[in-house]
């Protein structure tokens, strides 16, 4: 309590003026943000509003939803940018809201409804749990891993596979214009899934043929992605599991987002197969978001929170370069380089090329 004269301390405030207290309850309140995007995704919302700003009643009955409901998601969304409330209960989309759009090139309808859907989001509420344990949370709740669970259900494959292609569209494009690919004849792309990495490269480079490798549910949609991109007849789509054995066809090998979903000894026997397919003279590519050796406020910030969704879905986890050269080397690689990828909102390219063959796993 103050005495009589007494004033408060003023909180200190960060460079957007925000209080310590109003940046934790920020964070606190986040996976509400989180969950409202979702739905807003789920339930079509963009699109109902893709021709003329409508009232929350006439989104409610596009969308089959409670108007009282919808409207207030509506305001939640105004106030996190999505839309604009333009005049009372008059809701417009956004550049950012946009995005949720299915039917524009670029959209992201499929990640934001994926990656905050009620199957990834019990990962995140057995955090605590993983913290203690050190176990993956979300296949105490599914019952199986990630990947065996979508493989008993081939709709929630396909999805997953089109958020992950639409979560590429950023990286994809600057890989490209990062990475000279012209000196290789063939890519394999490992756990390719629908092919928009490949897609990307091939069109780039038109003497490049490639291999796009991944589980018969993850290439589901490859054909259809390679097609588009008018680069079916240099892709050839195959079908396997990385842990037996990879496309022997390439020297260039890619993993994208791959090593992330695996604990230390699966993602050695996945190089270890890479190993004994690649050419001797052949290179390999990690494209991932590798954490920096200390953590520093401001960084930037997905990577760690990818560490995270890794340990609570997968039991995965990213790495530091440290981390990936040791990993290279005990599966027979030698790691050559790291560098940044410019606009790929902080993705790197491990280069390795083939060292001493590992022990036999
Ligand atoms: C996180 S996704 C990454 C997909 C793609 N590389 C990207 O960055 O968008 C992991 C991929 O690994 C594939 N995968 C999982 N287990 C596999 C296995 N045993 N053999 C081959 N592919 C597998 C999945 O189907 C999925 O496409």
């Amino acid at each position: 309590m103050l005495n009589s004269g007494e004033t408060a301390a003023e909180p200190a405030r960060n460079g957007a003026g925000r209080t310590p207290a109003e940046v934790l309850m920020g964070l606190v309140w986040g996976s509400t943000a989180s969950a409202a995007v979702t739905a807003a995704a789920a339930l079509g919302v963009a699109d109902h509003l893709a021709g003329s700003p409508l009232s929350g009643a006439e989104v409610a009955d596009r969308a089959g939803t409670d108007p009282d409901a919808t409207r207030r998601l509506l305001r939640a969304l105004a106030a996190l940018g999505l839309v604009t409330e333009e005049s009372p209960d008059r809701f417009a989309l956004t550049e950012v809201g946009a995005l949720l759009r299915s039917d524009v090139p670029g959209s992201y309808r499929a990640a934001a409804k994926v990656f905050g859907d009620e199957t990834l989001w019990q990962g995140s509420r057995g955090m605590v749990h993983s913290v203690r344990t050190g176990e993956p949370a979300l296949p105490h709740f599914l019952g199986a891993g990630l990947f065996d669970h979508l493989r008993r259900d081939a709709g929630a494959y396909a999805e997953f596979n089109d958020a992950m292609g639409q979560a590429s569209r950023t990286v994809v494009p600057a890989l490209v214009g990062h990475v000279d690919f012209t000196p290789f004849r063939t890519v394999v792309d490992i756990g390719g899934g629908d092919g928009t990495l490949l897609a990307g490269v091939l069109r780039a480079h038109p003497d490049v043929r490639g291999v796009v490798f991944d589980t018969a549910e993850g290439v589901a949609a490859a054909a259809a992605t390679l097609g588009a991109a008018g680069v079916a007849e240099r892709a050839e789509i195959r079908t396997g599991d990385f842990f037996a054995g990879v496309p022997a066809a390439g020297d260039l090998y890619v993993l994208k987002n791959i090593l992330h979903d695996w604990e230390t000894p699966d993602c050695a026997r996945i190089l270890t197969r890479c190993r004994e397919a690649i050419a001797p003279q052949g290179r390999l590519m990690i494209v991932a978001q590798v954490l920096p050796d200390v953590a520093a406020p401001g960084q930037w910030v997905p990577s760690h929170l990818n560490d995270l969704t890794m340990l609570v879905n997968l039991g995965g986890r990213e790495r530091t370069g440290a981390e990936y050269g040791a990993l290279l080397e005990a599966s027979g690689f030698a790691l050559t380089g790291i560098d940044e990828v410019p606009g790929s909102g902080g993705f790197s390219v491990v280069h390795a090329v083939p060292g001493p063959s590992p022990a036999v796993r």
